[in-house]
């Protein structure tokens, strides 16, 4: 039994043939690819996290949160490039972690990014419904708090000292809340759709793109006319004394906060195979869709803690709080907020998608149950574990506030980007001789670099979510050492070449 075992990168290329994933087309341009990436990008982390990490970390300084995390992701981003177009196969950082760093390794990542896709899936749930139901409040239907929001709450010992309402004890508070129903529903309507295989057209996304991005470049051009530069005095509030509490240390923490916002241009990635010409293009996709955001996202957090004193945006909604609060500009409102619930309920979809590729892969390998590589005989589409998933990520997102949701994406994801560029950095002293379409420049710093930025980002995050990444993990290390090493493909494989040459 080889813990360490890798899969071939040439039988990785050749099963990629064989399922005919290599014959897709080769469609996809450079603008095609940006347009992707922002798809996936823009959701819950501008319209609903802005807001928090301005009114609990880093104030009117979140915009250089957003910067701060915006070079973490563009050094993972080029090792992801590599990555893609070295091993252009479904699973992403999954599977270049078992080209590279061997079976153990690429179990962590894929238990690793169950945070990623189906935790992200439910925080973006979470976001959706705080759009969802200001939208239904400006057409006058009010639905009762009881049923759209958390019924859960978690409280530090300084949240129970300060009296913060519903926080009786450090630990989880109950609200009061039963559950959040919006935040349910769409995760079950973005679960009916993967199921039966209505995926969104490129022509779709790109529409909801267009949307996303107007709808942001609105609140941009008219929002900035109507700032108080007052707001931003100080730029950067003074530090409570806590970690992390305004400051600098605040900025960090809201960088760790801010960077879910980040989170999707990983999906360009893996469309490696259906870039046109990935060498130039994926890098282009990937940093474009990047820096484009990073733009937007500045501009943003800037016309937000402009428009508003930034203790005021701790709400489910700060986007639409704010144009709402400027007379002048309420007659956006209904367009951010149509814009929020288009834009961040397609990028439920894409991660609830991601997260059953990430099984089917899995499943394939022979490390989680068969059951997750069914396909369905008509749909075409991995059915159960799509609705396994599904039903558990309801659940989840019904029940747990954005924050707490949020900081334990980050944390899975942040991991994911770690050993991702670790990988390439191995890949490059393994297979030297490998045909690399893109190749991550100054390799070994930008790596290095990328580790240490992404651990960076880690740090700032709570002690309360490391202990959350570390109890995931060792259950995760059970399931491996239970079921998943037992039922290996690669290591029934390597059993049967070492039986072979014995006899
Ligand atoms: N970046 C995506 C969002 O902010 C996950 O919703």
């Amino acid at each position: 039994m080889n813990l360490w075992a890798t899969k071939s990168v040439t039988a990785l290329r050749a099963e990629a043939e064989a399922t005919h994933e290599r014959s897709l087309k080769r469609a996809l341009g450079a603008m095609n690819l940006t347009m992707l990436g922002i798809g996936a990008i823009i959701g819950a982390g501008i319209f609903v996290l802005t807001g928090l990490a301005a009114a609990l970390h880093a104030g009117p300084a979140v915009p250089l949160s957003f910067v701060v995390a915006a070079i973490a992701c563009g050094l993972a981003g080029l090792c992801y490039a590599e990555m893609a177009s070295t091993v252009p196969v479904a699973g992403s950082a999954y599977t270049y972690s078992y080209a590279t760093m061997g079976e153990f390794a690429a179990w962590i990542i894929g238990w690793d990014l169950i945070l990623e896709y189906a935790m992200g899936a439910a925080t973006v749930g979470v976001g959706w419904s705080g759009y969802f139901v200001s939208l239904l409040d400006y057409f006058g239907l009010h639905l009762p708090t009881a049923v759209t929001s958390a019924p859960l709450r978690w409280c530090s010992s300084a949240d129970v000292a300060n009296a913060v309402a519903t926080c009786i004890e450090p630990g989880w508070n109950r609200t009061g809340s039963l559950f959040n129903l919006p935040a349910v529903l769409i995760v079950l309507i973005a679960t009916a759709i993967l199921v039966v295989g209505i995926r969104e057209s490129a022509k779709v996304n790109n529409w909801i793109v267009i949307l996303k991005i107007s709808v942001v470049l609105l609140f941009i051009l008219f929002g900035l006319q109507y700032v108080n530069p007052d707001n931003w005095k100080p730029f950067i509030p003074p530090n409570t004394g806590a970690f992390g509490e305004f400051g600098w240390s605040g900025v960090f923490r809201g960088a760790g906060l801010i960077f879910f916002a980040y989170i999707g241009f990983d999906a360009v990635s893996t469309a490696a195979q259906e870039a046109k010409n990935p060498q130039r293009d994926m890098p282009i996709g990937i940093l474009g869709s990047l820096g484009i955001c990073t733009i937007l996202y500045v501009l943003v957090s800037l016309t937000l803690t402009g428009l508003v004193r930034y203790d005021e945006l701790n709400v489910a909604h700060p986007v639409a709080y704010a144009v709402e609060r400027v007379s002048q500009l309420s007659w956006l409102r209904p367009l951010i907020t149509l814009g929020a619930v288009l834009g961040l309920g397609s990028v439920v979809l894409v991660m609830l998608l991601g997260q059953s590729r990430v099984f089917y892969s899995m499943s394939r390998d022979g490390l989680i149950g068969p059951w997750a590589g069914k396909v369905h005989p008509r749909f075409r589409t991995p059915y159960l574990s799509t609705i396994y998933v599904g039903i558990i990520v309801a659940v989840i997102t019904g029940t747990f506030p954005i924050q707490i949701l949020g900081e334990l994406v980050n944390i899975g994801t942040l991991l994911a980007f770690v050993l991702v560029c670790i990988g390439v950095w191995i890949l490059r002293r393994k297979r030297p001789d490998l045909d690399r379409p893109f190749r991550t420049p100054l390799v070994p710093l930008v790596p290095i670099l990328g580790v240490l930025a992404c651990l960076g980002l880690m740090a700032t995050l709570p002690g309360d979510t490391w202990l959350r990444l570390i109890v995931w993990l060792i259950i995760g290390f059970l399931i491996y050492f239970t079921y998943s090493r037992k039922h290996s493909v690669l290591q029934r494989e390597l059993d049967g070449q070492s039986l072979r040459k014995s006899a």
